[in-house]
């Protein structure tokens, strides 16, 4: 089975504020971004990377990805001004010929290569795999004006979407194109594939697999890493 892995690392990072863009901001002296990469190039599964990068910032990333020697293809693209516009711009570039696509957000250092595996053998069973968690805190729905709550919502059957998620090429491929001219956003690429009719599936995976949003998740990664 061919598998490609896209990372979308272009977002424009406005809640991390620093000057240079997250992906590029150094964890224990290297790039977030690069993490990922890492562990990908290890698995037998995933035979090439697709990294999105801001249109303006394509040299810096490529330069950074040469200081690392990885064996497997590795190409950076331009993103666009949503994830799911980056997101398609990475499928762009794709051979059509590949049978799956495991997408990973770029500000995701800490995936384990288990969790990527097991993820993705299960998408060669089922065509579609969100990596999740089931939340810890009590969640409530709010009316957002009044700022009173409408509604708490069974903890039970609630889950955190993660990345990896992992699909068959053509089935992300036939999601984003009815994506197109999409009045919400699309925060992840199982969000296209669940307004397609496609069943997703979804499996446990680590708590530690955080997104790196605010200055103080990069002290949590730090300190995980520890
Ligand atoms: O904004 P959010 O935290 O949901 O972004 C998730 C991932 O998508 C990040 O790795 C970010 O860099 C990427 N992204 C992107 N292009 C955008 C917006 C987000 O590649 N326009």
């Amino acid at each position: 089975m061919k598998t490609y892995a896209i990372i979308p690392a272009a977002g424009s990072g406005a809640r991390f504020k620093n000057d240079i863009p997250k992906p590029l901001v150094l964890l224990k002296g290297k790039e977030i971004f690069v993490y990922s990469l890492e562990v990908f190039e290890k698995s037998s599964f995933i035979d090439g990377m697709v990294v999105i990068a801001p249109a303006d910032r394509c040299q810096e990333f490529e330069n950074v990805i040469k200081k690392y020697s990885f064996k497997k293809p590795i190409k950076v693209v331009a993103g666009g001004n949503s994830r799911y516009e980056s997101v398609s711009n990475g499928l762009k570039v794709l051979d059509p010929n590949i049978d799956f696509v495991l997408v990973h957000d770029g500000a995701r250092p800490l995936v384990s290569l288990k969790v990527v595996e097991e993820a993705i053998n299960m998408a060669y069973a089922t065509k579609a795999v969100v990596v999740g968690v089931p939340v810890k805190p009590t969640i409530k729905r709010i009316d957002p004006r009044a700022k009173e709550i409408d509604t708490t919502l069974d903890r039970n059957i609630l889950w955190e979407a993660q990345t990896p998620q992992v699909f068959a090429y053509e089935l992300l491929m036939q999601a984003h194109r009815q994506g197109v001219g999409l009045d919400v956003e699309a925060t992840d690429d199982a969000f296209l594939v669940e307004r397609f009719g496609a069943k997703v599936k979804m499996i446990e995976g680590e708590y530690r697999n955080i997104k790196i949003t605010t200055p103080e998740d990069l002290k949590i990664a730090e300190a995980l890493l520890e």
